[in-house]
Formats: structure tokens, sequence, C-alpha cells
């Protein structure tokens, strides 16, 4: 990720003032922790619709949407009026002392989007939280201890979450000792993984599965499996539909709750609702959380009613989860992601914005892959095609470049190699095309 910031921190309110806004802002920023790595040494002050304005006044296209969280982009009327009108009745009430009209309309409006089983909605503030939620659900439900996560996983920081999650070394190094009964097997990445095709991906991933439970844990003793529906920090890499499948069936075979974790994929970004619809299976659990509330903190795991019963009452819970205001916004965004049609659009506009990246990756040996479903789209870059060996550079200066040309994107992989394309669902065919067009500079130096 981007370096910390390099201007001293302890710079005098005058000379701050003698600098333009971006580095006014981060000059008199010395406070914040350094172990927040920043993409941008920018300061962001407003946003409005697609299009997000820095401490200069300088205009950006955002492709990035705030880390994939304002999926309906910024200042949005509906959830804007929503907050509004819920700040105004009921800032905060735990969930724990009663019911809020606002989080019974959620719970609802989540469900109407989810296959059956999965009926019973727990809330929560934040991706982590959700997948810490779920792995004490199957630990509890099961009476089992493991939890086997996939290779490459970005689950979050917490300490569950982190013990499955594989997305970079950083992340890990210096953390430990991680969670007990935790497991890591083989991601079934067709780029990266198992000799380059789907099938060879499918089935070298599930011998690994196999060979772990076979050698490692017996599957008696597993609570679940954990799965990002498209892999996101680790290079915006989907999962196969036939290894979503077989692990469906292997989890059903022994009694293993099957979670899917869509806090980046869900939410109408792969060009379906939740990405796991790709593979036409159904997860026991599902983590949602980024853009549920367009900016609010807020997450949820689902369940059925019956795994959620199992669970207890009083066996988990939280202060903020299922703030009413953060509620309120999200009931607006799934409302409008039904009436706008944005599930739709994300499939268009992406099939739109993949073909055009696929056309500059026809005249550009240094793009190895692009991939991924819907607006949740993943640009590889390798120094050699034959080998993919990852170019550990050009991502970090490409993002850079496109920022200094209006347009925000981002970098995802253990080499940030990857440039990942995170439209809001709304974008339109000419902000695609504004995008493309910016991208082909870039390129060019
Ligand atoms: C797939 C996935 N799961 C979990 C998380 C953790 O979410 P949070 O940062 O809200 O804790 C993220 C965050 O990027 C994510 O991409």
């Amino acid at each position: 990720m981007s370096q910390t910031p390099t201007l001293d921190p302890v710079t005098t309110s005058s000379e701050a003032a003698a600098l333009s806004g971006n580095a006014a802002l981060a000059a008199r920023s010395g406070h914040l922790s350094p172990v927040l790595a920043r993409y941008f040494q920018r300061g962001w002050v407003r946003g409005e619709g697609h299009r997000l304005y820095d401490a200069d006044g300088k205009e950006y296209l955002d492709f990035a949407c705030g880390l994939a969280v304002t999926i309906l982009g910024h200042a949005h009327p509906a959830v804007s009026a929503a907050i509004h009108e819920q700040t105004d009745q009921l800032l905060h009430m735990c969930n724990g002392l009663g019911y809020l009209p606002p989080v019974t309309d959620l719970a609802d409006a989540l469900v109407e989007t989810l296959p059956a089983p999965l009926d019973s909605v727990l809330l929560a503030n934040s991706g982590a939280e959700a997948i810490e939620g779920a792995v004490k659900l199957a630990r509890r439900v099961t009476g089992r201890p493991a939890v086997i996560g996939f290779s490459g996983a970005f689950h979050g920081r917490t300490y569950a979450p982190l013990s499955m999650t594989t997305s970079n070394l950083n992340y890990r190094v210096g953390h430990g000792p991680f969670l007990p009964d935790t497991y890591v097997s083989q991601f079934p990445s067709v780029y990266r993984g198992f000799g380059g095709d789907e099938t060879a991906a499918v089935e070298g991933a599930l011998a690994s599965l196999q060979r772990l439970l076979a050698e490692q844990v017996p599957p008696q003793s597993v609570a679940a499996f954990l799965i990002e529906s498209v892999q996101g920090e680790g290079g915006y890499d989907p999962v196969p539909a036939a290894f979503y499948q077989e692990l469906r069936t292997i989890a059903d075979r022994h009694g293993i709750l099957l979670i899917a974790d869509e806090v980046q994929s869900g939410l109408g970004r792969t060009g379906r609702m939740w990405g796991f619809e790709h593979a036409g299976i159904v997860p026991d659990v599902v983590c949602i959380a980024k853009g549920i509330a367009n900016g609010l903190p807020l997450s949820a795991v689902v369940a059925s009613t019956e795994h959620m019963r199992a669970w207890g009452a009083g066996a988990h819970g939280s202060t903020f989860g299922g703030n009413p205001v953060s509620c309120a916004a999200g009931v607006a965004v799934l409302r409008t992601i039904r009436e706008e049609r944005l599930v739709e659009n994300a499939a268009e506009r992406g099939a739109q914005l993949t073909a055009g990246l696929r056309a500059i990756a026809a005249e550009d040996p240094r793009i190895g892959d692009v991939r991924g479903p819907g607006l949740m789209i993943g640009v590889e870059f390798v120094t050699d095609r034959e080998t993919r060996t990852p170019d550990t550079v050009i991502g970090d200066v490409l993002i850079a470049r496109c920022a200094d040309l209006g347009l925000l994107l981002l970098t995802c992989g253990p080499s940030h190699n990857v440039v990942r394309w995170i439209a809001p669902l709304d974008v339109t065919a000419d902000e695609v095309d504004e995008a493309l067009g910016i991208f082909r500079t870039a390129l060019a130096g």
C-alpha cells in the first residue's frame, strides 16, 4: 500500500496554512497513527454523486467507492433523506433493549433478497465483526471447533477473521498466535493456481481440501468452511462455480456449515445480488457489510432461524450493532437497488467495462488477466505473460497516475499488481467510457 505521510508531523498551523489544501491536511495529521497505510496523500472533503473532491478542490471520478462502500455514490438523495429523518427521530437505542422500526424493516428487506432458509438477521458494525459472529455461531451450533478458510482470503483484522486471512503477510506477521483450530486450504485461483485453467484449479483445490481433511483435521471436527464468493483484497478472484458446488456437497455430507463472506462481493456488486448466486448454491451463513448502508457502519450475519435459535439467546450481541440511523440508510439502499434495477445495471455496465479493459489488454502485454463478474473487475499486471510473474511496481504507479488524471482506482493482490475497479452500482455508460479513456492515458505513461 502507500507510504505513511512524508511531511513532518509537527508542522505549525502557520506553516500548514502556507501549503495547499491536500498538503496542509497531511501536514497537520501527524497525530494519526501511521499503522494505517494510506493509498493517497490527498485530503477528501466532499462527495457528490460519483464525484469526489479533494482539499485542493480537484474533482475525481470515484471508482473506489470508499473501498467498496459507497455503492450508490455520495450524498445519494434517498439515503441522505433517510439518515436525516432517522437522526431527528432516534439516534441510538441498543438493539438488546427492544425493537426498533428501521432495524425490523432492514431485516425484512435483507431477507427478501436472500434464498430460503436464510431468514434471520443479526446486525453488527463491520465486516470483521460479522465474520467473528459467523464463526462463533458455527462453533456453538455444531459443537465443533475447527474452521477452514482458503488461501489468499481477506476476512478482516480481528482474531477470528485474521486467523483465516492470508491475502498479505503483513497483516499476520507479529500478530500470532492465531485462533486455535483454524486452517487454510488452497483457493481455486484460475489464473494463479494449479496450471492456469479452471478445471485444474478446481481439481487442485479440492485435492488440497481432501488432504487437509485426511491429514490435519477430520471432517467431524469441522464447524465451518469460510469463503469469499469473489476474493477481494486477495486479487479480485472469483470462486469457480464447480468448486463452490463441491464445497456445498462436502459440507452437507459432513454436517459442516458453509459461511459465505459477501462483505465485498455482495449487494449487487457481481451483477447478481449475492456472489454465491453465480454458483447456484445456498450457504448456511452469509456475512454482509461495506455497501449495506452506503457509508454508515453496519454489517449483518444472516442464517436460518433454526441456526440462530440453536446459537441461543444472549450468546452474542453488540452495543452499537443495528444502529437505527445505519439501518434506515440500509433500507433506503436496498429499496434503491431494487427500484432502480441496479443489479442489472451492474451486470450491463460490468460487461461494458470488461469489454473495454479486454480491448486494452489485447494491445498491452503488461496485462496478464482481466477477470471478475459484474462490477468487481480485476486487471492483473505481469512482467511476462508466459510465466505470469507479478509486476510488483506498476499497480501503485498506475493508480497514482489515474488519480492525477481524475480517476480513483485501487489495487489489490499481495503484490499490488491487480488494479481493481469498484464502480458504483448506478454508474452510467458515459462514466465507464470516461474511466476507460483515463486508464488508457495512464497506461501510455
Ligand atoms: C471480503 C471481506 N471480508 C471482510 C472484510 C472486513 O471488513 P471490515 O474492514 O469492515 O472489518 C473485508 C474488508 O475489506 C472484506 O473485503
